[in-house]
Parts: structure tokens; sequence; C-alpha cells
């Protein structure tokens, strides 16, 4: 059988291409979308470390909560799904922040944005392109980077995304943090989450969650549960076994020519010339 084409795995939605795991008229529909004032979000480019922030994040809590799938993911059903929900909806999404339902902004939700250094991300991407069928085929490196830079691959331009949300940095609803920090110092990370999140963790639960939350522990916490893969916080694959590939700072070395690299750097200088990053 031969590979779906392009055109039955993406379609573009405002300019924006997304899989055809996220139908238009759920996506038509998100504008009018019904938030909750309690509910939070996980915001993320793919490929930045959500999973993790999502397994630290539910560690939080001791109350009853439901990690959603996110909310661009799914057909229309999707609405009605989660209004069904009683208990604390914790919604993953790679919205950009001008897609976002504005129901969330009106009523200040609280939202995370995980970002991660764009080289990294790209090349996380390209692993998850090669090994995930809901994506395209990408036959080289090099070919994906093109790709990438242009900002033709699925939720978009890197740089658009995360300037959208910069411009909301000093929301006082937003809190901002980078995948590198939690390798560097995770018990800080989740001490600063845990604080915006108006919860009361001692040192010894954040260090417990931080174990349970190491690469390690994830990953085969995911292999143990392949009887139940369909829980992932990526609207590209519901195969949790794709996500955990090898979470470290600084694999693009392992895969940048050192002509790419200049390339990137320019790009980079020229976008985000505004940018505080
Ligand atoms: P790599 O492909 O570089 O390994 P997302 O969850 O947004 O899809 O991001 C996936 C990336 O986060 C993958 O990066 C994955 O390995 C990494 N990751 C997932 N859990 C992690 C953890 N507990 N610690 C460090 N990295 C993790």
């Amino acid at each position: 059988m031969s590979n779906p084409s392009e055109a039955e795995l993406i379609h573009m939605f405002k300019g924006i291409p997304f899989t055809t795991r996220s139908s238009p008229e759920l996506l038509r529909s998100l504008d009018t979308f019904d938030a909750r004032e309690d509910d939070v979000l996980l915001v993320s480019y793919p490929k930045s470390g959500t999973h993790w922030l999502a397994g630290v994040i539910t560690k939080l809590y001791n109350t009853q909560v439901t990690l959603t799938s996110p909310i661009e993911f799914g057909d229309i059903s999707k609405l009605e799904e989660l209004s069904k929900l009683s208990s604390k909806r914790i919604i993953p999404t790679h919205l950009d922040y001008n897609m976002l339902p504005p129901n969330f902004k009106n009523k200040k939700c609280k939202m995370i944005y995980i970002s991660r250094n764009p080289k990294d991300t790209a090349v996380s991407m390209y692993h998850y392109y090669r090994d995930n069928p809901n994506l395209p085929t990408i036959d080289t490196w090099t070919a994906f980077f093109d790709l990438f830079l242009k900002g033709d691959v699925v939720c978009g331009s890197w740089f658009d995304h995360f300037l959208s949300w910069e411009e909301h940095e000093n929301d006082k609803n937003i809190l901002f943090l980078f995948y590198e920090d939690m390798k560097k110092d995770l018990p800080k990370v989740v001490k600063d989450m845990s604080l915006f999140l108006g919860l009361n963790i001692s040192d010894d639960d954040i260090q417990d969650i931080c174990k349970k939350s190491s690469f390690s522990e994830m990953k085969s916490d995911t292999e143990k549960e392949n009887s139940n893969p369909s829980h992932t916080v990526c609207a590209l694959t519901s195969n949790r076994n794709l996500i955990f590939r090898k979470g470290t700072v600084g694999d693009w070395k392992n895969h940048f020519t050192p002509k790419q690299n200049q390339r990137f750097e320019e790009i980079f200088n020229e976008k985000m010339k505004l940018s505080k990053m």
C-alpha cells in the first residue's frame, strides 16, 4: 500500500498547516469555545517538552484533574466531550496565541508556555516526522531543515509561534518555561510552577515529582502503559512511544552542518530581532 499523500495528511487553516486529525470544523468552532476560569492550558510548539510538562503538572495536584487531549485534536464532538468533564481541566494546545479561543484570554485562565532551543526542536521534529505515519514523508534532514526554516511544517513557523506568545510574556496569567531550564534545575522549575498555580508543595514532594518525571522513568512508564497508548498531549499522534526519543540538550550538533548552522543563525537573528530571547 502506498503512503498517504500530503493532501490526505495536511490541510491549511488560517495559513497554518494542520494534520487532518484536526478537523476544519473543530478549528472553526474554537472561537466560540467555552472556557472555565479554572482551566489550565499547556502551550507549546510541537517537540518542546509538552509531555514532560504534562507529566509534572498532573503530579502537582492532589485533587482530581483531567489532562485532556489537545484542544485542536479531533472533530466537532470534541467540544461536547470537554464540556462534559466535571473535574478541573488541564488542556494542552499547539495553537499560536492568535488562534487561541478568546474565552481563555477573557477569563484570564492560567497558561504555561514551554519553549525549547529551536535547533533542538527542529531535530526532534525531524525524527518525529520520520517515525509518525500521520505526517508527510521526509527523505533527508537537509530537506526537513529547509521546510522548518520556511515554516512549512505542522503548526507553522517556530518563530511566529514563539513571537505570538512572547508578546504576552508579562501577562500575569502566563508562565514562560524553557526546556533547557527544566534539564538544568527541574526542582526550581517545579517550584515556580507550583507557585504560579497557587499550590503548596513541600520540598520532599517536589523531589519525588522530579524523580518520577525523569526521562527514563517517563519512557519506561510509557512502555508499561502500552495497552492504553491513546493518551498523548500532541495533536499529531496518539502513540506515546514516539515521544520519548533522546531527551537531551544540544542534539542539533549531531545534525546541523556548519553551513546550516550559519544559515539558521542568520534567520534566527533576523526574525527574532525584536525578541528578548
Ligand atoms: P527529543 O526528540 O529531542 O528526544 P513533546 O512532548 O513536546 O512532543 O516533546 C518531545 C521531546 O521532549 C522529545 O525530545 C522527548 O524526548 C523530550 N522529553 C520528553 N519527556 C522528557 C523528560 N522527562 N525529560 C527530558 N526530555 C523529555
